[in-house]
């Protein structure tokens, strides 16, 4: 039996389940290009904004044990750019999602807006940065922020609207169902896992912003169980995002609920194969269990589980 990887989300047809994450090399057209023909299901750019905006001093970054913490900053050229790598993009015809950012709802409104403009197939919605203030905690952590973010997004664009939440609160899924309330098509979670690491020579924290983002596979089980949590009250399409370096993470996730996984730190360790391998890997353990599609895992560990 031959069984299919392709699939679909908020109406958008990819040929796998495995979308290149936020920030991670989606820097240019030529980048995202290079990912897509690199097996990548789609991509995701890097989160614009309405202005340029240069980020954090470095250190922006730092290794850990399974893991990367990072405090960029939100560094980008503007939105200004995005037709420019949408049409690069495209010439492998994988889908391209606008990540975009913003200080308060009209900002994002009209990111959003200009994303559509530019030729972007959706938009994702970074309410989660956890290092820069005024974008990520003060809209994310606040689930009616988050919601009126949300309702005034698709208030003034048509294509598919991706919420991509943060794991930085303590009741995720109360924000989930604000955000499909709101009328969110899909999403995202999670964003990365607020942390410090300290330089014990010099005594003082290694980002010189301080405290950063986790990402990689330390946080796999966090992400893990906020899909699972989400899925079993939220009915909407999830992306999973959060340590996928495995076919069989990547398994896990739509045991969990997720309908397709986003896959960034991973590219790290494991080169842009990692799409390629992730994809045979998927295929290959639906066709030993006899499933015909990723859809039959979708949430089968949920309604299997307690
Ligand atoms: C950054 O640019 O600092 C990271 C963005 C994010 O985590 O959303």
């Amino acid at each position: 039996m031959s069984a299919k990887v392709a699939t679909e989300i908020v109406g958008l047809q990819l040929r796998n389940p495995f979308i290149l994450a936020a920030g991670i090399l989606g820097i240019s057209g030529q980048t995202l290009r290079r990912v897509a023909e690199a097996g990548a299901g789609a991509v995701v750019t890097k989160s614009l904004g309405l202005e340029p905006r240069i980020g954090f001093p470095n250190p922006t970054i730092v290794e850990t044990p399974c893991g990367l913490l990072n405090a960029m900053g939100l560094p980008n050229p503007g939105l200004g750019v995005l037709r420019e790598e949408v049409e690069e993009a495209r010439k492998t015809n994988v889908p391209v999602i606008a990540s975009v950012y913003g200080c308060c709802e009209s900002d994002y409104a009209e990111a959003a807006s200009l994303a559509e403009k530019a030729g972007a197939d959706a938009v994702e919605l970074n309410v989660s940065c956890p290092h820069v203030k005024e974008v990520g905690k003060q809209i994310g952590q606040d689930p009616d922020a988050v919601a009126s973010v949300t309702a005034s997004v698709k208030g003034r664009v048509k294509f598919p609207v991706i919420v991509k939440l943060t794991p930085n609160v303590t009741d995720i899924v109360g924000i989930a169902k604000k955000t499909a309330e709101a009328g969110a098509d899909a999403i995202a979670a999670i964003n990365t896992v607020s942390g410090i690491s300290i330089d014990i020579d010099v005594q003082r924290p290694i980002l010189a912003a301080g405290a950063g983002g986790l990402s990689g596979p330390a946080i796999k089980p966090i992400a893990l169980r906020c899909i699972y949590e989400i899925h079993s009250e939220v009915d909407i399409p999830l992306v999973g995002c959060g340590g996928i370096t495995t076919w069989s993470d990547a398994v896990e996730f739509f045991l969990a609920g997720a309908s397709a996984v986003q896959v960034g730190t991973a590219i790290m360790y494991r080169g842009l194969e990692v799409f390629s391998e992730l994809e045979k890997g998927v295929k290959e353990y639906l066709e030993s269990k006899r499933f015909e599609s990723i859809s039959q895992l979708v949430g089968l560990a949920c309604r299997n589980g307690s």
